[in-house]
């Protein structure tokens, strides 16, 4: 979702809009950039592309501000997209996240006063209210209820940035007349960054920096070092980032393998009777793995929540809650890990970025060891994902072992060797159907196929299919089964021949032995892990199905990599 850079140095435009691109992969639908020239505030917005601002990068600015925007209140335009002014052009901001009293607020002022539809031009206005300078930024925030990271130039002090933040990241870095402020750690290159707790507001100029607590106290902030993964990935050249990162999984499947071999996770599962796993989308399907293997391989209770969903959990003593989050900054999981937190639960976070806000906030921190995924569609974090909790669940059942995983790793090695393409067979319907396991390797290939192809499907266990969903099957439907379960065969195979006699297409995905002959056949490694390297063909099948119509997989409309607003 929305991502935001402020910078003070020289040619600053230029480098502003090199951050914004780099969190292009968060998803947004414009960009903007506000800048100092001859002592006013100039802005220059674009819908569409971070390209669009390639216009003004040759100008000259020494401090600026930039930001791509994800339309929440207001439609995607050029006159919601940030920054904005407050009415009389002293301040202008830009500003993730979402300020919950913002109607409220716009009543106050007045609706003829306002330019755009955002919440955030109410907070422009806000601190123009309250005057110039960091007592108005102190004010301001007192009015404010939701979340913000907020990034402001104010006519004032034309050398200086000013820094507001709540419940949304922001982070600052400062070097030898360089600054850098910005809401993603990606953008910063080495060294050493503050990194700014909720609360906190202030200013930074080339060299001096400044920083007040809630409570309005001057404070010094602590520097950390800018951690950056140790994952080395092929830069083999892909039309895409989503088929690169599905041909990434194998070397990110050894390093977790290292990874795992030299570092315990830390968990007592002696102390556990209860495991909860909350996660949204993908992640959500994690989740799923995670009940089947901590039920099936070590016998510990189990269960899996979409994080949106869970109002009021309730927590039985003895419970573990693991937290699945690629970005560790989506909205809903986190608000859910903060409620467990209040109940005194003991919380685990499984994450591909290290210096998140949940990991911040999170007992314990495990790494999906994924590298950067950039395409919207997760796809070897999800694999990554599943495989920490896999090891987990062997843990937790005192059979550490890493033989399956290590297999399952060549065997998706062996399967992209072959450079699969799968078509898509012209379809008015898609299914996707599985028993157990293969249920949620259906939801998960469905999601994958949904988001980036914009293609009707639907994925149910295979069970269902006679209770109510058969009445759809017809000669337009193409279902995908998946069936690696030697136990449930035989009740696949039912369900199968039900959508056959029915004039449906079935492409039968499975790892046993003995079924249909057209049946599409993967390496059997392990009734756990089967799953995962037939989900890198369905992976492939949405990716070459989205790329065939020509849409951009990496960049499905309306959807943002991060969702870190609620
Ligand atoms: C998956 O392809 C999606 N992009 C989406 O469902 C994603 O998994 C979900 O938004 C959760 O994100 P997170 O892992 O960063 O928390």
């Amino acid at each position: 979702m929305c991502g935001i850079s402020g910078r003070i140095g020289t040619n600053v435009l230029l480098f502003l809009i090199c951050d914004l691109q780099k969190l292009e992969y968060r998803g947004y639908d414009s960009a903007g950039l506000g800048y100092f020239e001859n002592d006013n505030i100039k802005t220059f917005k674009v819908k569409g592309r971070v390209s669009g601002l390639n216009k003004v990068k040759k100008k000259c600015a020494s401090i600026g501000i930039a930001h791509t925007r994800w339309a929440t209140h207001g439609k995607p335009s050029k006159a919601n997209a940030h920054p904005h002014s407050s009415e009389n052009g002293n301040w202008t901001i830009v500003h993730n996240g979402i300020i919950e009293n913002a109607k409220q607020l716009k009543q106050e002022f007045g609706d003829e006063h306002f330019k755009s539809q955002t919440d955030t031009e109410v907070v422009a206005h806000l601190l123009e209210k309250y005057g110039d300078g960091v007592e108005a930024i102190k004010a301001a925030m007192e009015r404010l209820k939701g979340s913000y990271a907020i990034v402001a130039l104010n006519k004032a002090y034309p050398d200086t940035l000013f820094v507001m933040k709540n419940k949304s990241p922001l982070y600052i870095y400062q070097s030898e007349g360089q600054v850098t402020v910005t809401s993603d750690i990606i953008t910063l290159d080495t060294g050493f960054y503050y990194d700014l707790e909720d609360g906190e507001y202030g200013f930074v100029t080339a060299e001096k920096m400044q920083i007040f607590n809630q409570k309005g106290k001057k404070i010094k902030k602590q520097l950390l070092p800018i951690k950056k993964d140790n994952i080395i990935l092929p830069q083999k050249p892909f039309k895409h980032h989503m088929l690169k990162e599905i041909y990434d999984t194998p070397t990110c499947l050894q390093y977790l393998i290292d990874y795992y071999k030299n570092h315990p996770t830390g968990v007592d599962f002696s102390k556990y009777e209860h495991i909860k796993l909350v996660g949204c989308g993908t992640a959500y399907h994690t989740a799923l793995m995670g009940v089947k293997f901590f039920e099936g391989i070590a016998g510990v209770e189990s269960h899996a929540y979409i994080a949106s969903e869970v109002y009021k959990p309730i927590l039985k003593p003895n419970t573990l809650c693991i937290f699945i989050s690629q970005s560790g900054e989506t909205a809903d999981t986190m608000e859910v890990m903060i409620n467990a937190k209040k109940q005194g639960a003991e919380t685990l976070l499984i994450t591909n970025r290290m210096t998140s806000t949940m990991a911040k906030k999170a007992d314990i921190v495990l790494p999906m060891m994924a590298g950067e995924e950039v395409a919207v569609a997760s796809t070897k974090a999800y694999t990554c994902g599943v495989s920490v909790l896999y090891l987990l669940a062997l843990q937790a059942a005192g059979k550490m072992n890493f033989t399956n995983l290590k297999r399952l790793q060549s065997e998706i090695a062996k399967l992209l060797s072959l450079s699969p393409q799968p078509r898509l067979a012209r379809c008015k319907n898609v299914f996707f159907i599985g028993r157990g396991m293969d249920d949620v390797s259906a939801m998960e290939g469905c999601l994958k196929l949904k988001e980036i192809t914009y293609i009707n499907s639907i994925a149910f266990a295979a069970g269902e299919l006679k209770h109510g969903t058969l009445a759809l099957i017809d000669k337009h439907s193409l279902v995908f089964a998946l069936n690696t379960c030697a136990e449930r065969a035989g009740k696949m195979q039912a369900a199968i021949e039900e959508v056959r006699s029915r004039g449906g297409k079935v492409v039968e995905l499975t790892t046993l032995p003995a079924t249909n002959k057209d049946a599409v056949k993967f390496e059997h490694i392990d009734d756990n892990l089967d799953g995962l390297l037939i989900m890198v063909y369905l992976q492939l099948l949405a990716y070459y199905a989205a790329a065939r119509k020509g849409y951009n997989p990496d960049k499905p409309r309306n959807l943002a990599k991060s969702v870190t607003v609620i």
